[in-house]
C-alpha cells in the first residue's frame, strides 16, 4: 500500500487529480478506461481539478466509462441529494464524457437486487475497473459497506447504520430520519477486484479510519482495511487525517514518497 500524505485538502485533491489524469492519458487501448467514482465531500476538489484539466484540453473523457460506487434506495435522480444529481452537478456536467458512458445504480429500480446483479455484469463486460477512486466514512465504510459487511461482498442492497445516517444528515436538513435507511452499493470485493484503488482520506474526523486502514489488522469492523489485501492500493490523505498514525508510520510514508520522487 502507498500512503501519500499532502499538506492539506487542496494539495491532496491536486495530487489525486494528477494521478488520475496521467492514467487516462497513458491508456492507449481501444477499449475504454474504466473509472470507479465516489460521492461525498472528499472527491469534490478532485472533480474540480479534473474538469479544469478537461477544459484546458489536457485530458478527455470521451474514452472513459465510469461506474459510481453507490446510490440511495428510493431517491429519484432528480432529488437534489441523489448521487445521480450530485455526480452531474459536481462532475459530469462539466466534462466531455458521453452520457452513455456514465453508470450509476438506479435507486428507483423495481427489483433492486436485479439492478445490482446487472451492474456487476456490466462492470465485468468492460473487463473490470481500471482505477476505483473512493472516499471513506468516519466509521471506515467504503461505498456503503458499513462495519461488518463481508470483505468479499459484491454489489447489493445495504442497510445504513444510525451513525452514517447521523453523519449524512447534514445534507438532509440535519435530520438523520430523512436520510434513506438503505442504499445500493458496490461490494468491498467489487472495489478490491479493480486493478488500482485510490482512496481519499481528509480531515480530523477521519483520523481513526486512516489509522485502521493502514495500521490496524484486516477486519470487517473497518471495511476500509480490506485495502491492505489489494496489490495496488493508494491512500491519498492530508496532514489533518494523520492524527492517529504512529510517528513511525507517518515518517515512513513521508520518507518513502520523497525517495520515489527523486
Ligand atoms: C457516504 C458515501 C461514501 C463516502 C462517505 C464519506 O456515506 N456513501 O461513499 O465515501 O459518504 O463522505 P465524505 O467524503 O463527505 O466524508
Amino acid at each position: 500500500m502507498r500512503v501519500v500524505i499532502q499538506d492539506n485538502y487542496e494539495k491532496m485533491c491536486q495530487w489525486a487529480a494528477n494521478y488520475i489524469a496521467e492514467k487516462i492519458k497513458a491508456h492507449k487501448e481501444d477499449r475504454p478506461f474504466v473509472l470507479g467514482l465516489p460521492t461525498g465531500s472528499s472527491p469534490i476538489g478532485v472533480y474540480k481539478e479534473l474538469a479544469k484539466k478537461n477544459k484546458a484540453g489536457e485530458i478527455t473523457f470521451k474514452n472513459v466509462v465510469t461506474f459510481n460506487m453507490d446510490e440511495y434506495l428510493g431517491l429519484p435522480r432528480e432529488h437534489d441529494q441523489s448521487y445521480w444529481y450530485f455526480m452531474h452537478d459536481n462532475f459530469f456536467d462539466h466534462i466531455d464524457i458521453p452520457a452513455e458512458n456514465v453508470n450509476i445504480l438506479n435507486g428507483m429500480a423495481e427489483d433492486p437486487e436485479a439492478e445490482c446483479a446487472r451492474y456487476e455484469e456490466k462492470i465485468a463486460s468492460y473487463g473490470g475497473v481500471d482505477l476505483f477512486l473512493g472516499g471513506i466514512g468516519v466509521d471506515g465504510h467504503l461505498a456503503f459497506n458499513e462495519p461488518f459487511t463481508s470483505l468479499t461482498s459484491r454489489t447489493g442492497v445495504r442497510d445504513l447504520t444510525t451513525d452514517t445516517r447521523i453523519v449524512n444528515g447534514r445534507f438532509f436538513g440535519n435530520d438523520p430520519e430523512k436520510v434513506p435507511a438503505q442504499a445500493l452499493s458496490v461490494g468491498i470485493g467489487t472495489v478490491t477486484d479493480s486493478k488500482e484503488v485510490l482512496i481519499l482520506i481528509s480531515g480530523h474526523n477521519k483520523t481513526r479510519a486512516l489509522a485502521a486502514s493502514v495500521e490496524g489488522g484486516v477486519s470487517q469492523k473497518w471495511t476500509c482495511s480490506a485495502l491492505q489485501l489489494h496489490k495496488a492500493a493508494i491512500i491519498a490523505c492530508d496532514e489533518e487525517a494523520c492524527g492517529e498514525l504512529t510517528v513511525d508510520t507517518y515518517k515512513y510514508f513521508l520518507d518513502i514518497e520523497k525517495k520515489e520522487r527523486l
